[in-house]
């Protein structure tokens, strides 16, 4: 006599239903967009198939699809001009730049739309970094924090509901959300970026923004790949300076680092499933050697498995269509 059948829960597709532990939504889904100069503008991004950088007016007509399919927020990223880039990224806080003007058109298009910035300098910044570099190639920490709070306050105004600093200065958080807090932006949130590894699946992310490093790499505030008790030290921290939502980047390999976070923090929490995880899947189904969408529907939900509240990912459009088929 066998007692235990486990296969007597899996052995319809009612019994399946019954029994699944995780669902995805529409609701679960963030989606990346990345924005241009010009009008009627939209240029494909070789290592990322069926992305484009996308002119404000067509980005606003994909947001507005985007809404339509049930996804309740996008994340915008800048693909800047060379000449708009320095070393101070004094770009990233002007008010009538490139980026505040598509946040502004976003929300007036589609006020209910969440609006998620990032705060960085490197779309900005002529050495590709996300700190002020010193003349001896050292990423000043200190003196970053100021310009992240500009950005960040510029982007409020803009209308940016969420920001998303993805740096990895130390004190950035708390640093912010005062700046925030004494612009009178209490009420716009802060999804930080808390375990952000120094990784190669970004590549096609810079590729996307013409933003590598010009030397150097970003292993000195970007987090080792080896660690993960380092991932609560930023998670505890993240919660003292005010964090609203915390995020583990990239996903796909750091579900260990998102299952850990998920047992110590309270506060909700978000995979960033990045361009090179997004790379490998289109180009795998490309080849015929894998199936692309069950793939895709699969990665998604292993997210919520590993205790995601959230994902930012490439795939948010597609998967919409999938869920809503
Ligand atoms: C910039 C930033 C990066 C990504 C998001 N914000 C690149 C980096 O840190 O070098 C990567 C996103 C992706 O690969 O999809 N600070």
């Amino acid at each position: 006599m066998m007692t235990y059948r486990p296969r007597r829960n899996r052995s319809s597709k009612s019994i399946r239903n019954l029994v699944r532990e995780n669902i995805l939504t529409t609701n679960d889904l963030i989606a990346p967009l990345f924005v241009i100069e010009g009008e009627n503008s939209s240029i494909a991004i070789d290592s990322m198939p069926g992305q484009a950088r996308l002119s404000v007016d067509l980005l606003v007509k994909e947001v507005v699809e985007l809404w339509n399919l049930g996804i309740p927020c996008v994340s915008l990223f800048p693909a800047l001009d060379d000449s708009k880039k320095d070393k101070y990224a004094t770009e990233s806080y002007n008010d009538n730049g490139l980026f505040q003007r598509a946040i502004r058109a976003v929300k007036e298009a589609c006020p209910e739309i969440l609006i998620m910035t990032d705060v960085a300098m490197d779309p900005y910044s002529s050495d590709g970094h996300d700190g002020v570099v010193a003349d001896n190639g050292e990423i000043l920490n200190d003196e970053t924090l100021e310009i992240l709070a500009n950005m960040a306050i510029s982007q409020a105004r803009a209308g940016s509901d969420i920001i998303g600093p993805s740096d990895m200065m130390d004190g950035r958080v708390g640093y912010i959300r005062d700046a925030l807090d004494d612009a009178g932006f209490t009420e716009t949130l802060i999804m930080s970026y808390t375990a952000k590894y120094a990784s190669a699946f970004y590549g096609p992310f810079r590729d996307a923004l013409d933003s590598a490093p010009k030397s150097g790499d970003k292993k000195t505030y970007q987090m080792d790949y080896a660690n993960k008790r380092e991932a609560i030290r930023e998670t505890i921290l993240d919660e003292q300076e005010g964090a609203d939502i915390l995020m583990v980047k990239p996903g796909l390999s750091y579900l260990d680092i998102i299952s850990d976070m998920r047992a110590n923090t309270t506060l909700p929490i978000a995979a960033y499933n990045v361009s090179g995880e997004y790379a490998m899947v289109k180009a795998a189904s490309e080849r015929g050697w894998i199936d692309g969408e069950a793939v895709m529907m699969e990665m998604l939900m292993a997210f919520k498995r590993a205790g995601c509240d959230m994902i930012l990912t490439y795939f948010a459009k597609e998967a919409a269509l999938v869920l809503n088929r």
